[in-house]
């Protein structure tokens, strides 16, 4: 019990000397600390004083007070002054073993994210903007999903379109490959959910091709996907205007054409007028006026009716949207490889 000890029977100027004395001979943070404790802590010596003034009578309370508080602040003032000059003391130590601490420190060398991953997190955040959800799928995809699902059936030519890359592994005998888009997804996700639905899925795609300057073998896409009653081709329009405008400039004008992909009616692609030229042509647009950045269309009904959904009260549309694309744009990059060349001259510009 620390009121054991009669505050009011400590004398100050024996406290004051004792505690300089001590204060003195303290040759490190450690030993600071604990004379910290042993005079200022919550039980130390002239913390009791300070605690002890209650009891006296009032003359002696005014008296006692005022003295003990002048100490409390000569020691505290006495306490940094020595803690700052056993830190001179330090710093005059290294020095002298040859550490010049006026020299600048070594910058670290920080990583920041890929070029690639910055635009897909800016498009994404467009599309999140206008209430879309973003979820993920499988890389590795079953037949069904990357193909059947979305009328493209063993022997129909449009698997032309999409060289795929097999995997020597089946599931329960059923062939898996490396998908060749995102709109596996689309079957995916409508399985397992019911209307409206708003999603947007990212991911990468392999292609079994040869590269070139504008096509990787693998490369990344996100799956736009929106099914709700009363779903028209307008909705699909300003939707992906507005990704234009968001990703490119405001004044961005947009260009449908039919297109065809065999799980979407109508088909579209979609293009915008250079935003390097302004639509007079130019060696980005290969002197066009317009670049294409996607492809779109109407859900399929067969897909939603094979969904299980009304498909007199649900519609949707869909687009896929090739990420390095949208990147080469907006960087003026000129060849799609630099992306996986691990080139970090290149790399770090983003
Ligand atoms: N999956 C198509 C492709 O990769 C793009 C697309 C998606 C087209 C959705 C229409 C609708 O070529």
């Amino acid at each position: 019990m620390p009121h054991t000890v009669n505050s009011a029977s400590i004398d100050l100027t024996e406290l004051a000397s004792t505690a300089q004395r001590e204060l003195d001979a303290a040759a490190d943070e450690a030993a600071l600390e604990a004379w910290r404790i042993a005079y200022l802590g919550r039980k130390g010596r002239l913390t009791l004083v300070l605690r002890g003034l209650g009891e006296l009578p009032i003359e002696e309370r005014r008296r006692r007070g005022d003295e003990a508080n002048k100490l409390k602040d000569a020691l505290e003032a006495a306490l940094e002054e020595k803690r700052s000059a056993l830190q001179r003391a330090r710093l005059a130590a290294m020095v002298e073993v040859g550490l010049d601490v006026t020299l600048p420190g070594r910058r670290k060398r920080i990583g920041r994210l890929h070029p690639v991953t910055q635009t897909l997190r800016q498009m994404l955040s467009i599309f999140v903007g206008m209430g879309f959800s973003v979820v993920e799928g499988p890389e590795v995809e079953l037949d069904y999903y990357n193909f059947q699902a979305l009328r493209i059936p063993e022997d129909h030519p449009a698997r032309d379109m999409q060289d795929t890359l097999w995997l020597e592994t089946k599931a329960n005998g059923a062939p898996l490959l490396l998908r060749t888009h995102t709109s596996p997804n689309q079957a995916r996700f409508m399985e397992q959910h019911q209307p409206p639905i708003r999603i947007a899925v990212p991911g990468k795609c392999y292609r079994h091709e040869a590269t070139d300057a504008s096509r990787e073998w693998m490369f990344t896409q996100i799956e736009l996907l929106a099914v709700d009653a009363g779903i028209s081709m307008a909705d699909l329009k300003g939707t992906l205007f507005e990704f234009a405008k968001g990703m490119f400039g405001q004044d961005r004008k947009v260009r449908f054409r039919c297109d065809y992909f065999p799980f979407v009616e109508p088909g579209v692609d979609m293009a915008i007028d250079c935003f390097l030229c302004g639509g007079t042509g130019c060696r980005t647009c290969r002197g066009e006026g317009w670049i294409e950045v996607l492809g779109a269309g109407m859900v399929h009904p067969e897909i939603l009716s094979n969904m299980g959904y009304d498909t007199d009260r649900y519609t949707g549309f869909a687009a896929g949207i090739g990420v390095e694309r949208i990147a080469l744009l907006r960087h003026g990059v000129e060849d799609i490889r630099m992306f996986y060349a691990n080139d970090l001259r290149f790399l770090e510009q983003f």
